[in-house]
């Protein structure tokens, strides 16, 4: 066995988001397109609005020193220009119960899912609305600047535009709308820059980032697949972080795909997805968002596998591409595996299970899955075993 040490203080830990767990949600666009029958309920789901505590023992009892979770805008901003102090108090709690546990915490402000007072007056299709978004991340961060968290803005912006206006298969089910899609990056890319000049001006030493899902795209030795790869590489995982790197004091980097753009058809492992299981395009990605000269996050990295017999594989294999990473130089800080718990897949509703703990949805009840052990054994002894 070859030991794999990682930096003191590395992060370890896991990801969640308000929508896939937490439950009774209402009033955002999801539980709108849920109710027009276009995508599954999510219903009370797992229920971690209430069993958050239980939740964060397990998180604790597995090695995790840190948590990312997100705040869902629906519940701090129900109606224009109302904010629940409630939800407010409920998202305090939440962060207080990570820092007694010392789970250091990672808060988004958006991951996906809008009110619906805001997608009523057009989203993030218009300019014009921006500020509204700056104005929850005002509000928000001002409210839990006494938490010591790391906050990021936006969760995924390609992915949710992509799934919105190209593919359709998301709110608001546009298809194949290029230029729209075109034009919602660029909104984002706006409400991020805003938001973070807000959050500074009352916690200039708050640490914000931005959450990208970047893909390894690779060509074979063929000059024009190498060219295709390079064009798509520059619009998916460049075009938006360019437009945000001087308001990011650090990046996430969440890694799910490669895509080979090749004569030959190679054969890769599956996940339950149907997605390749390909972990060394991690390093690639790592590598390459270096680039920016910020601190990195793997903020998401995981896989469905509901016999949880390729996790722990996957897992390490993520993990000795990060620290090969690492050795080459990149600023590498934590790695948050997605997800904690089994959660709500977006338009797979509740079938795909990502967790590092498995949910019985009937009964609420959580199960350490084997494999979280052995993620356990790398982040307490901030090291990896591998032959
Ligand atoms: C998203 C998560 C999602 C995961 C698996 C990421 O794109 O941030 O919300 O559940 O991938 O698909």
């Amino acid at each position: 066995m070859q030991k794999y040490n990682f930096p003191k203080g590395f992060y370890w830990g896991a990801a969640s988001a308000s929508y896939q767990v937490e439950g009774n949600i209402f009033n955002n666009d999801w539980a709108k397109a849920a109710e027009d029958g276009f995508v599954p309920f999510a219903g009370d789901g797992p229920d971690h609005y209430s069993r958050y505590e239980k939740d964060f023992d397990l998180a604790k009892s597995i090695g995790h020193n840190c948590h990312r979770l997100s705040i869902e805008w629906s519940r701090i901003e129900p109606k224009e220009g109302y904010f629940d102090e409630k939800e407010i108090e409920h998202y305090k709690n939440v962060i207080q119960a990570l820092e007694k546990r010392g789970l250091t915490p990672f808060i988004t402000l958006w991951h996906f899912t809008l009110p619906n007072w805001f997608v009523e007056k057009g989203g993030f299709t218009k300019k014009r609305n921006v500020k509204y978004f700056a104005r929850y991340a005002k509000r928000v961060t001002d409210s839990l600047k006494d938490c010591t968290a790391f906050w990021t803005t936006f969760n995924e912006p390609m992915v949710y535009a992509s799934n919105g206006w190209m593919r359709g298969n998301w709110p608001p089910f546009r298809f194949g709308h290029f230029f729209e899609m075109w034009n919602v990056v660029n909104n984002l890319a706006r409400a991020h820059n805003a938001a973070y000049i807000e959050i500074k001006k009352h916690d200039p030493d708050a640490d914000v980032s931005v959450v990208k899902n970047n893909i390894y795209f690779h060509g074979d030795t063929k000059l024009w697949n190498k060219a295709k790869a390079k064009v798509v590489s520059w619009f998916w995982n460049d075009r938006f972080l360019r437009k945000v790197k001087n308001y990011c004091d650090s990046i996430g980097v969440n890694y799910y795909f490669h895509s080979e753009y090749s004569s030959t058809k190679s054969d890769y492992p599956k996940s339950d997805m149907g997605w390749d299981l390909y972990p060394e395009g991690l390093y690639h990605v790592l590598v390459d968002v270096a680039k920016y000269k910020k601190p990195i996050f793997v903020s998401e990295a995981g896989i469905a596998d509901e016999k949880d017999s390729k996790r722990a594989w996957y897992i390490k294999e993520l993990i000795y591409n990060m620290w090969l990473a690492i050795d080459d130089g990149v600023d590498l800080r934590g790695y948050m595996y997605w997800s904690l718990i089994d959660n709500y897949e977006w338009s797979f509703g509740y079938q795909k299970r990502f967790g590092l703990i498995a949910v019985d949805y009937e009964t609420k009840e959580r199960k350490i899955r084997e494999s979280a052990y052995e993620y356990k054994a790398i982040c307490k002894s901030n090291t990896l075993l591998r032959k």
